[in-house]
C-alpha cells in the first residue's frame, strides 16, 4: 500500500487524500537551522515503500522542501517515488522571455523528475510546464469542484479576469449551465493591474470571477470593481490557488466582493473547495491499472 508523506503546509490535504484512499500518512519533522538551512525527516520506514510525497510549492521555498523529501525517499530506498505538487511554483517562467533568463519551470521539473517517476498537480499556470516532465505529469483541472461550489451559490455568469483564464471559466460555466465571458486585463506593474472595458452583460447578475491564482488580489479587485460599475448584483471571487499576499480579502471586500474562496492546493481559511478527490482518483488509478493486469 502506498505511503503518503505530508509535506509542510499540505498536512490537511494529505489527510483528506488518505481518507479517500485508505492509505497511511507519514508525518515529517521540519526544522530550520540558525543559518536558514532546512532539515526534514520522514517519520516512517521508507525501504521498499511506494512513497507519495504531497508538498505544495507555496511559499516557493517549499519547492526545496519537496526536493529534500524526495531525496529522503530515495536515500532510504523507497521502491517507487511519486509526488503531488498541488500548487506548482515558478510556472510563469515557462520559457526564456529575455536573454540571460533561466527557464525556471523546466528547472523545477528537471529536479523533481530526478527523483519522482510521476508528478500530479492542479491547474498549472501554463499547461506547457507539464511537457517538461516528458509525459510524467498529470495536470488536473479543478473545474468540477469549482462548478459545484459556484452552482450552490446561485451564480449565473462566470467571468475570467483575462483571456488567459477564459478556458477555465468556459469549462466551469458549461458544467453549471450558465454563460461565460472574459474581461481584458492590462498589467501596469507587478502590483498594479487595470481592467479595460469589455461589453459583458452583467447587469442584475450574480457574477463569479474565476482565476487560477489570487496573489496580491489586484486582478480580482479590478475585475470586481469593474463588474460592479456595470451593474452586477453580486460578485463572488474564486481562485484555484490562494496565495493571499497582503490583506487580499480586505481588498476584495472593499471592492465589493460578497465572498472570496479558493481551493486547498494552498491551505488557507478561504480553502472552501477541496481538490482531494481529484488527487486521490489520479493517485489510485495507476494502482488499479496494475492490479488489473
Ligand atoms: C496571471 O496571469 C494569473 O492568471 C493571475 O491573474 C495573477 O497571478 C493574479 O495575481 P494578482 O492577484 O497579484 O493580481
Amino acid at each position: 500500500m502506498p505511503l503518503l508523506v505530508a509535506g509542510e503546509g499540505s498536512g490537511s490535504l494529505a489527510q483528506k487524500i488518505a481518507k479517500l484512499t485508505s492509505w497511511p500518512v507519514s508525518n515529517v519533522e521540519f526544522k530550520t537551522f540558525p543559518d536558514g538551512e532546512d532539515y526534514v525527516r520522514i517519520l516512517a520506514p521508507l525501504k521498499d515503500q511506494d512513497v507519495v510525497v504531497v508538498q505544495t510549492a507555496f511559499p516557493p521555498s517549499r519547492l526545496w522542501k519537496l526536493l529534500l523529501l524526495l531525496n529522503a525517499a530515495e536515500e532510504n530506498r523507497a521502491s517507487s517515488i511519486r509526488c503531488v505538487v498541488p500548487y506548482f511554483a515558478y510556472a510563469r517562467q515557462d520559457r526564456m522571455f529575455l536573454e540571460g533568463e533561466p527557464v525556471s519551470a523546466r528547472l523545477a521539473a528537471d529536479c523533481i523528475r530526478r527523483y519522482a517517476r510521476n508528478c500530479v498537480t492542479v491547474d498549472l499556470h501554463k499547461d506547457a510546464v507539464a511537457e517538461y516532465f516528458g509525459g510524467a505529469c498529470q495536470n488536473l483541472s479543478a473545474a468540477e469542484p469549482f462548478a459545484r461550489e459556484l452552482k450552490s451559490r446561485g451564480v449565473d455568469l462566470v467571468l475570467a479576469p483575462d483571456a488567459g483564464a477564459l478556458a477555465r471559466a468556459r469549462e466551469v460555466a458549461r458544467r453549471i449551465g450558465v454563460p461565460h465571458d472574459h474581461l481584458e486585463k492590462k498589467r501596469i506593474s507587478s502590483e498594479v493591474v487595470e481592467m479595460a472595458h469589455k461589453n459583458v452583460e452583467v447587469k442584475g447578475r450574480k457574477v463569479a470571477v474565476l482565476d487560477d491564482i489570487i496573489g496580491t488580489g489586484g486582478t480580482m479587485a479590478r475585475a470586481t470593481d469593474h463588474i460592479f460599475r456595470q451593474g452586477a448584483s453580486a460578485v463572488v471571487c474564486a481562485g484555484v490557488h490562494g496565495l493571499f499576499i497582503g490583506d487580499v480579502v480586505g481588498r476584495l471586500k472593499n471592492a465589493g466582493a460578497s465572498e472570496v474562496f479558493v481551493s486547498d492546493t494552498v491551505d488557507s481559511p478561504y480553502s472552501r473547495v477541496s481538490v482531494s478527490e481529484l488527487l486521490a482518483n489520479a493517485l489510485v488509478a495507476p494502482v488499479r491499472t496494475s492490479l488489473q493486469r
